[in-house]
């Protein structure tokens, strides 16, 4: 339950949406100064909402500092977010489905919730027990979760292995017997151990060597493909972004000021903040590549312990840093145009690339 007593209320969304994150917030209270004792609040998370559809994969880009982790910690309630409704769609047994708050589920709807939703980090070294074999990190969440017998679970995780390309005969190894590519195909064989219908890869490939994230990315898709599960794929690098991604959801300084497919956010990008990120990916073509011109940001993302006014994006905004509505006024996301959602007072459409 949470603290004022409601469990987890069931309500009814569209029937392919997956998650839906309503006006999630989180704010970390943080001593300021060393021995002043005097409190500063950062500003995180600051009321984010979209939904992710069924089978599709949802790209969380932006800035190092600007909330990914924080959005996908609160998602799964690793951590408490300030306020927000988080709603995953659950099958039901029998049949039929329903939606749960997970910001408001009792201890028995999180452990249910938590079986649909798992997570893979970027760096999997951290995530594993160095003492256990990859066969009994694999079988942990089927003790802990599931009634199979010593005999099915071994089949389980056998299966696993070879579900991500990696040899049964592995199993009695330590993780720093394995690469960092394979450490990271154990990372997604845990996760997906459960069946879940949801999956969060925060970063999942950004530590590995370039080669080697194409393999793994490949296999995300695949099993994407096979299995059928949802993916909120968190990233800063846009090119891998256009390589495995629906959706792109661009975040800035807690916000997200740009939501829609990744065809339509690549042809014609609307919010100045995208316009810049895109400028920096280069393209294939040498002549084209030439004739480009990269729009410099002025300045360091400003601290989320005293984020700008009005517009967060002001003081850097090539486009709106001299005007007064953007320093005063918050622009709110809005629909403008269909599947494309913008958060800017002077959007413009415009090819970058
Ligand atoms: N436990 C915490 N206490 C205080 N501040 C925190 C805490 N966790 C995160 N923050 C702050 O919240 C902001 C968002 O951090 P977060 O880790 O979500 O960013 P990110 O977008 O995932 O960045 P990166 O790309 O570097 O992983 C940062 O300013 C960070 O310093
Ligand atoms: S609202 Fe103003 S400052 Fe913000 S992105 Fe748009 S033009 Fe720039
Ligand atoms: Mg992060």
């Amino acid at each position: 339950m949470t603290s004022d007593g409601r469990a987890g209320e069931s309500v009814v969304l569209g029937d392919d949406v997956v998650l839906s994150v309503d006006d999630l917030v989180k704010t970390f209270t943080v001593g300021r100064f060393f021995g002043s004792g005097e409190k500063g609040e950062v500003s995180a998370v600051a009321g984010v909402s979209f939904d992710i559809h069924f089978g599709r994969t949802m790209g969380l880009v932006g800035e190092s500092g600007c909330g990914k982790s924080t959005t996908a910690r609160c998602i799964l309630r690793l951590i408490e977010p300030t306020s927000g409704k988080v709603y995953l769609q659950m099958p039901l047994e029998g049949e039929g489905r329903e939606s749960i708050d997970i910001i408001a589920a009792d201890r028995k709807q999180l452990r249910a919730l938590r079986r649909q939703m798992q997570i893979v980090f970027q760096d999997p070294f951290a995530s594993f027990n160095p003492r256990m074999t990859i066969g009994q990190t694999l079988d942990e969440p089927l003790r802990v979760h599931t009634s199979l017998t010593v005999s099915e679970r071994q089949v389980k995780v056998n299966d696993l292995l070879q579900m991500v390309g990696l040899s049964p005969s592995w199993v009695d190894r330590f993780p720093h017997e394995f690469s960092g590519g394979q450490r990271q195909r154990v990372a997604v064989a845990r996760a997906l151990a459960l069946n879940p219908s949801f999956l969060i890869l925060d970063e999942p490939v950004s530590a590995l060597d370039v080669s080697i994230q194409a393999q793994v990315l490949n296999l995300l898709e695949e099993l994407q493909d096979d299995l059928g599960v949802t993916y909120l794929f968190i990233a800063h690098d846009l090119a891998v972004v256009r390589h495995i991604c629906d959706d792109v959801a661009v975040m800035y300084l807690g916000k997200i000021v740009e939501w829609t497919t990744t065809d339509e956010l690549f042809r014609q990008p609307m919010h100045p903040y995208t316009h810049a990120l895109l400028s920096a990916v280069p393209v294939p073509s040498p002549k084209l590549e030439r004739k480009r011109s990269r729009i410099l940001l002025e300045g360091d993302v400003p601290s989320p312990l005293n984020p700008p006014s009005g517009c967060r994006f002001h003081t850097r905004c090539p486009v709106g840093k001299d005007k007064e509505i953007c320093a005063r006024e918050e622009p709110p996301l809005k629909e403008l145009q269909p599947g494309h959602k913008v958060a800017c007072h002077f959007p413009e459409a415009k090819a970058i690339i």
